[in-house]
């Protein structure tokens, strides 16, 4: 896609980081948005300001792991704005541990709204943007746990590692039946944003009375906050990903730091090598940020 202006986006998680970003470079775009999010005072919050930029605005209270909402949310978009051509399945948690040390609620959460999430957004949106026969553009965020190994945050780095597969699957689908639907795969490394509170969106039924914190989980906390808050602004990630829209480029890496981290993991796997310690490669990557 090269044009952008009087175009429809639909964007999950929109409310604040990452989604909120995007958002805000598409009416900078002058493109039309449906802002979906599951914190309804944030989202309206959101698209009250945007509204006062002079952009249109459509704001639906989705949570993205209830296929019923990702549904309500595809017919909404669709019959306010007559057709969608942009697509963030952005919404995303982290929360987890090691595999045996994140609950079940960890796992149902985690692979609910990180997985399940953009499976729903793909199932509702690529066949009706499939039908309008227009360039359209569908953009997953995985991230670049989803691009080596991550031990700290078991169900986080299975759920993201999964939306790369779908991401490429998809990708890989659509080209063979020469659609004009593209599609990229979203790896930031860090962002400054609100990820490190995700708890504050864990829905009732799946917080845990007594949750079990192991010193090793503690510590990866503080080294996650750590580089959450030295990470980069969301503007910058969401110029970086019109740029790679319009190049239609698949794999949207935002730093060179963590396309080094990559590098290492992938160079292990082409000769065998045992993983290293994550945690080992992180606090080179942090030392030299
Ligand atoms: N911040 C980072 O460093 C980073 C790095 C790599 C990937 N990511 C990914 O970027 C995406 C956006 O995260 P962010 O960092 O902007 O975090 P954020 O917490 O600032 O924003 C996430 C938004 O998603 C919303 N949300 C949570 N659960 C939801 C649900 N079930 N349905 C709908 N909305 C829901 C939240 O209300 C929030 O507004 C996520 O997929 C995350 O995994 C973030």
């Amino acid at each position: 896609m090269k044009q952008f202006a009087g175009k429809t986006a639909v964007i999950t998680g929109a409310a604040s980081g990452i989604g909120r970003g995007i958002a805000e470079w598409c009416v900078h775009e002058k493109v039309r948005v449906v802002l979906a999010d599951m914190d309804e005072a944030a989202l309206c919050a959101a698209g009250d300001e945007l509204k006062a930029l002079g952009a249109e605005v459509l704001c639906v209270p989705t949570d993205v792991s209830e296929r019923e909402e990702i549904e309500t949310l595809a017919q909404k978009a669709f019959d306010t704005f007559g057709g969608v051509h942009l697509l963030f399945n952005n919404a995303g948690v982290a929360a987890g541990g090691a595999p045996w040390e994140a609950t079940w609620n960890d796992w149902e959460w985690v692979l609910g709204v990180n997985l399940w999430g953009v499976i729903h957004g793909v199932k509702a949106f690529t066949p009706r943007m499939m039908a309008q026969n227009t360039a359209c553009h569908i953009v997953n965020t995985a991230s670049c746990a989803g691009l080596m190994a991550g031990g700290s945050s078991a169900p986080y780095s299975v759920s993201k590692h999964a939306v790369v597969a779908l991401s490429e699957s998809l990708y890989l689908t659509l080209e063979q039946r020469r659609s004009l639907v593209k599609v990229s795969v979203l790896c930031p490394g860090m962002v400054r944003t609100n990820i490190p509170n995700a708890e504050s969106h864990r829905p009732e039924r799946l917080r845990d009375e007594t949750r079990p914190v192991s010193a090793t989980m503690q510590a990866s906390r503080g080294t996650f906050e750590a580089l959450i808050a030295a990470g980069m602004p969301p503007a910058q990630v969401a110029k970086i990903v019109f740029d790679a829209i319009r190049k239609e480029q698949f794999y949207i890496l935002t730093e060179a730091k963590w396309m080094e981290a990559i590098r290492l993991r992938t160079e292990r796997l082409m000769v065998m090598e045992n993983p290293e310690n994550p945690s080992a490669v992180l606090g080179t990557i942090l030392k030299h940020a």
